[in-house]
């Protein structure tokens, strides 16, 4: 399993967060942009992000939680992310913003939030190269997993292996050294407040990957 680093709630600031995840073994930076529309809080600009991770080392992993995602795909292409991921909730035009951010060279991924229902992604999955399954509600860190998520990873994973699919399935919100038990056959964990609210960044690290 792969662990993707989210910065989002953190105890230092952006910049300083970022640098200590890059001095780690992690296997992603995890993007969370979200657009005080699509959820109520708001955190970036292009600008911001370019500042922020233009040197960047590690992978991009882009979680974004904003209405019309299609719109920055360009924008966000200059920083070479490895994933872009978008909300299926967040626009109605999900094959053609799939489409743009393949145009980029880029990798595709979908998210779900909690009370969408999992069926809802089976006209994009052969499209796509990774699903994101929300365990929390999106727009903030620090909340609570929720263990209903555990079903819906089976769910999927199941579908992924009727249908002889492909896609990398991730799950973002509430993980910590306890909850990875749990969902140890992810292909990728994101972790944000588990490790970024303490300085034992790759100690923390360590503890996820040896507990799957
Ligand atoms: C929630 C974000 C997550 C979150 C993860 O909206 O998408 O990426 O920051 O952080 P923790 O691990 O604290 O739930
Ligand atoms: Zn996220």
């Amino acid at each position: 399993m792969k662990i993707s680093v989210s910065y989002l709630s953190s105890k230092y600031d952006e910049e300083k967060t970022i640098k200590l995840i890059e001095q780690t073994n992690a296997d992603y930076i995890h993007v969370d942009l979200m657009d005080g529309g699509f959820v109520s809080n708001k955190n970036f600009t292009i600008e911001k992000v370019h500042h922020l991770l233009i040197n960047h080392k590690k992978p991009l992993d882009i979680h974004l939680m904003v209405f019309d995602p299609i719109i920055y795909v360009h924008d966000l292409s200059i920083l070479k992310p490895e994933v872009i991921t978008f909300h299926i909730e967040s626009t109605k035009d999900v094959v053609k913003t799939i489409e743009e951010i393949k145009k980029h060279g880029i990798k595709v991924g979908l998210s779900i939030k909690m009370d969408t229902d999992i069926y809802e992604l089976m006209p994009y999955l052969s499209l796509i190269d990774v699903v994101l399954i929300m365990s929390v509600n999106p727009g903030r860190g620090g909340q609570t997993f929720m263990m209903s998520s555990i079903k819906r990873l089976n769910e999927l994973q199941k579908i992924r292996e009727e249908n002889h699919l492909s896609f990398l399935i991730e799950m973002d919100g509430g993980i910590n050294d306890e909850i990875i038990k749990l969902v140890s056959s992810l292909d990728i964990a994101v972790s944000g407040s588990y490790i970024c609210k303490y300085d034992d960044y790759q100690a923390r690290i360590d503890k996820l990957k040896e507990e799957v």
